[in-house]
């Protein structure tokens, strides 16, 4: 109910006490079921208008038609009245824009159902993990699975059981970056970040017997200072079939197929001899440049990417050494009744060349612009 204000009859303290009281109460319920702006600017009018509102009727019939010796009290109480009904409105207004705050900021946030919903940008494949599936699945094709190491390794996997000996000149060749403060630990048990995939090679031979065929993609470091053709952090994708008489034209037919269906048919490959201390006799892989066709030559420039010999290097290969297969003897690998093939090759390289790429470290920034050219 409304409030309205009664005449006084009785203009005794505990009359004008009650009086009050009544009128307060009225008015905190009105400001409890205030719900919007307009009922919120009607309830301030209600009792502030200078005419004819509530407060302005109290002075006129409490204080003004109070009788002579009543004054007093009345004008006390009346004042005291009129203070605690601005404070109401003044806090009934802040908390109403406070709740009204919260709302807006809640309705914003929480869910209209008829809006479109927020579209996330799903990003793209990375250009090498693309490259990289491309490659494993050139493999898959062949009969080939996959395997995977992990990227700290130690000596032992990364050098030792590849047949790089401990002091071995040919470690130098790989720019290793150790974990540090392994001093103390036996050579072949301290850690490193792989330098290459082939350390999966032995891994995988410890835990399957032969005949294996498997691809191993994954990362690898070294240290090299970031450039344009550059990086600490790279990958490769290592490659091993071993198997009774396994010979180096089952390791030609397989690569030289492999090639084709990677780059097109057209495409020749070429067999330079090579060291690895793992494979022997070891080889290099080049396939005539993709770029220019094999011409070294661009129109009338010359092709920058097979620096104009119309060949580009791809892989390291050769034939598993016996040594290697001493490693993993015991589980089937003897060197006298097994052979195999293996090979490593970068990926980076290939993905800046087949996607026109100027610079290896766009690879590795994270940029989305440059990412998504590649959905
Ligand atoms: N691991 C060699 C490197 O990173 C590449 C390589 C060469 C791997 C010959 C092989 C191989 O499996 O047979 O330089």
């Amino acid at each position: 109910m409304a409030y309205t204000v009664p005449k006084l009859t009785d203009y005794s303290a505990a009359a004008l006490e009650h009086a009050t009281g009544e009128c307060i109460r009225s008015g905190t319920a009105e400001a409890a079921s205030i719900q919007n702006e307009a009922e919120l600017k009607a309830f301030r009018d209600r009792w502030l208008a200078r005419k004819n509102g509530i407060l302005t009727q109290i002075n006129d019939s409490w204080l003004k038609g109070a009788p002579k010796e009543a004054k007093r009290e009345a004008g006390f109480r009346v004042n005291e009245l009129k203070v605690r009904i601005h404070e109401l409105i003044e806090s009934t207004e802040r908390d109403y824009r406070h709740r009204a705050q919260i709302y807006d900021r809640v309705s914003s946030v929480f869910v209209d159902i008829t809006l479109p919903g927020i579209r996330r940008p799903i990003g793209a494949e990375h250009p090498i993990i693309r490259t990289m599936n491309e490659i494993v699945s050139v493999f898959q094709k062949l009969g080939y699975s996959v395997a995977d190491g992990p990227v700290v390794e130690t000596d032992y996997y990364n050098f030792e059981a590849l047949n790089f000996p401990p002091n071995h000149p040919a470690r130098d060749t790989q720019d290793t970056l150790f974990i540090a403060n392994q001093q103390s630990k036996p050579q072949r048990e301290r850690l490193l970040l792989r330098t290459h995939t082939s350390p999966v090679q032995i891994r995988t031979m410890e835990k399957m017997r032969p005949p294996i065929r498997i691809v191993i993609p994954g990362q690898v470091h070294r240290n090299d200072p970031p450039d344009a053709s550059h990086s600490p952090m790279f990958h490769q994708i290592e490659g091993l079939a071993v198997d009774t008489n396994i010979t180096f034209g089952d390791l030609k037919g397989t690569l030289d197929h492999a090639m084709k269906a990677l780059f097109g048919s057209s495409v020749k490959t070429h067999f330079r001899p090579s060291f690895f201390p793992f494979t022997e006799p070891s080889a290099e892989l080049y396939v005539t440049c993709f770029i220019c066709g094999g011409s070294g030559k661009r129109g009338s420039d010359p092709c920058r990417p097979c620096k104009q010999t119309g060949w580009i290097e791809v892989l390291g290969c050769g034939m598993v050494d016996p040594n290697v297969f001493e490693f993993v003897k015991d589980n089937g690998y003897d060197p006298k009744k097994v052979s195999g093939f293996a090979f490593g090759m970068g990926v980076d390289r290939l993905a800046l060349l087949k996607y026109s790429v100027d610079d290896l470290q766009l690879f590795f920034q994270g940029d989305v612009r440059f990412l998504q050219q590649f959905a």
